[in-house]
């Protein structure tokens, strides 16, 4: 399994905080929050993945997570989009870093306070999303129920929403997908939508969709970013990382420290010359 991390957008929502830098490098409490996809993402076992990122800001991840896991088995691999087409556009830019391999593809400002590693770890085809109760589904993908409870549909940002069910920012895809984005036709926002993918499984009878009921935040606004923090603060999301997260993190500090603390030695030696 391939993971891939959208993270370009220019989040003007979040202006002027995102006019320095990308909305999924901002803060949230003690970690950038492009941690807590990295996350979801290496707790279900992954270890190669793609960050897609816009052009103004591929130097700041670059510096970031450039080499930060470098010593703890996890591959990044950096993508630049220079125009957002969509969310689908992400298993397009990725097929040859996707190759013959199934993907899990998470929305870089998508924090989950639920570890959906196990039903990542057990997929073996199809689609699978994870639908979350939501008091203004008209914002999201929604899911129309049967009677029996099963999915039919899926339509994005019904003026009417079918149900409360929203779906969140993480798909896992079997290697389909990427022929299946290459054939999407925009929609009316000019976008290569996921939900049309979506869609396709759900018609095949392919798609799976599980339920969630932790939080789900994805900091759109400067209320949701401060409540995202004081969640992640409250519920230790970011204490409860994958060792290898916090491994790599306390390293590269370390690292940066003894750099640091070098510079300044020789800054002193060439002073007392
Ligand atoms: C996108 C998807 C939508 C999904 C949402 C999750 O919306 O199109 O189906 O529910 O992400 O955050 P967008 O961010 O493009 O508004």
């Amino acid at each position: 399994m391939k993971g891939i991390i959208l993270s370009g957008g220019t989040a003007t929502r979040l202006f002027p905080l995102t006019a320095t830098t990308s909305k999924q490098l901002l803060p949230v409490y003690d970690r950038q929050m492009i941690f807590y996809p990295l996350n979801t993402l290496i707790k279900a076992g992954i270890r190669e993945i793609l960050i897609i990122v816009a052009p103004e800001h591929s130097g700041q991840y670059l510096n970031l997570l450039g080499s930060i896991f470098k010593n703890h088995g996890i591959h990044i691999y950096f993508e630049v989009q220079k125009n957002p087409r969509g969310l689908a556009d992400a298993f397009i830019m990725g097929e040859s870093f996707i190759d013959h391999d199934n993907v899990t593809m998470i929305l870089g400002d998508n924090i989950f306070e639920d570890d959906m590693s196990d039903m990542i770890k057990n997929f073996s085809s199809g689609g699978m999303v994870f639908a979350k109760k939501v008091p203004d589904p008209e914002r999201f993908g929604v899911v129309e129920f049967d009677e029996s409870g099963k999915a039919v549909s899926i339509e994005e940002k019904p003026v009417k929403p079918k149900s409360s069910y929203a779906v969140t920012g993480l798909y896992t895809y079997d290697n389909r997908v990427v022929e299946m984005a290459k054939n999407l036709k925009p929609s009316k926002r000019g976008e290569i939508e996921i939900t049309d993918i979506n869609n396709k499984y759900l018609e095949m009878g392919e798609l799976t969709v599980n339920m969630i009921n932790g939080s789900w935040l994805d900091a759109g606004t400067f209320d949701a970013l401060l409540e995202a923090g004081n969640i992640v603060r409250e519920k230790g999301i970011s204490k409860n990382f994958h060792p290898l997260i916090n491994e790599a993190i306390d390293d590269f500090n370390l690292r940066l420290k003894n750099l640091a603390k070098a510079t300044l030695e020789a800054h002193n030696l060439i002073l007392r010359k």
